[in-house]
């Protein structure tokens, strides 16, 4: 039996979570997201992350011991996110793990941040740990640093089968917000204006064709298509980016509602083919802060459907940047002893 402490600093979320290998459950997750501090600025700024960080970790690690009933010393190893990630945030939560493992004399494990993500879809609304899922399965694990799917074989074994060649997706819903003036994250804002526009193709912004047995992602021709069919229809400057009096409220929601039907045209396309090129796939799971999106989950549940293979999503809470998902793949690596040397780096799994 043993307790894993996980830490996740990666980006601009602080998180610490508890795991129970004997009970499989998650005792506790707790989140400090930075979301008010970068929203002015239409994205994250590493400086300001990073300081955040360091005023943080030590108040929601403390929490997550509180919510877990534990005292620092009953923990067994301590996890953290080591790749991939903002340099400056990473080695916040990385030294403070360090830190931790030489004080208590317990062991170290670094997690990938993608592989943190792609086991969030086994955890249950209660925290338990299940695998829904048969191998090998596909997983689509899409979020604001990344657009990447794997052919998941087994617990610890993953092979990337396509990733993103410049923006995530996550990044596109990020930078056409701000274009559109609604705010930070853009993901959620865009969901919802897309929703009030009954998540019609209005503008049908140009999908990028996919060459066969590519499964590589592209999402920045996408952003640059919706900003120049905003300046041929006069919703935009040219030069300064700024909206004119015509982009009203209700235009946005249809750009909004375009740009969210054309996204889930790619990645269901994505999805169809690679089912269709790899017979021997057994299930489909959606993962990453994007997989909150409702719309695209039901695009993506259609083609599991017509198939007949299982779906599974992470749920909400673990579909974010979170601790849980990497105290769970740190409980992987401590049964199989995978222990890094307290002298090891961030930038490295
Ligand atoms: O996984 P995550 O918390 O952090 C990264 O690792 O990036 O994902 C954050 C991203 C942001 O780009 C945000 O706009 C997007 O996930 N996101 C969404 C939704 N909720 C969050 N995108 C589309 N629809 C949503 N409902
Ligand atoms: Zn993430």
């Amino acid at each position: 039996m043993a307790y894993i402490l996980g830490i996740e600093t990666s980006c601009d979320e602080t998180a610490a979570a508890v795991y129970d290998t004997n009970t499989k459950r998650i005792l506790s997750s707790q989140l400090h997201s930075q979301v008010e501090l970068h929203e002015i600025y239409g994205g994250v700024v590493p400086e300001v992350a990073s300081r955040s960080h360091i005023e943080k970790i030590h108040e929601i690690v403390t929490a997550a011991l509180d919510e877990a009933n534990l005292a620092i010393e009953d923990i067994n190893a301590v996890a953290v996110t080591s790749t991939p990630g903002l340099a400056g945030s990473l080695l916040v939560g990385f030294s403070f793990a360090k830190a931790l493992a030489y004080a208590c004399k317990i062991p170290l494990i670094r997690v990938n941040h993608l592989q943190g993500h792609i086991f969030s879809a086994y955890l249950t609304a209660d925290g338990y740990y299940e695998q829904v899922l048969p191998y090998p399965h596909v997983c689509l694990s899409a979020s604001g640093g990344h657009t990447a799917l794997y052919i998941v074989e087994n617990a610890g074994i993953y092979h990337p089968l396509g990733n993103t060649l410049d923006d995530a997706v996550g990044e596109a819903f990020d930078k056409i917000a701000k274009l559109l003036e609604l705010g930070y994250p853009g993901g959620p804002l865009i969901e919802k204006r897309a929703e009030k526009a009954g998540y019609k193709d209005y503008f049908s912004y140009s999908r990028t064709k996919k060459k066969k047995g590519c499964y590589d992602f592209s999402f920045s021709g996408l952003k640059t298509a919706i900003f120049y069919d905003m300046v041929r229809r006069g919703y935009a400057h040219p030069t300064t980016q700024a909206l004119t009096s015509s982009c009203t409220d209700e235009v946005k929601d249809m750009i909004a509602s375009s740009m969210l039907v054309c996204v889930g045209d790619i990645l269901s396309r994505m999805l169809e083919q690679v089912l269709a090129d790899i017979g021997s796939l057994k299930g489909f799971s959606f993962v990453g802060g994007v997989a909150c999106n409702r719309y695209l989950r039901k695009r993506l549940q259609e083609v599991c459907d017509k198939r007949k293979i299982p779906f599974t999503i992470s749920q909400q809470r673990f579909c974010t940047d979170n601790a849980a998902m990497i105290a769970l793949v740190g409980a992987h690596k401590y049964l199989e002893k995978l222990f890094a040397p307290l002298d090891s780096d961030i930038f490295a799994d």
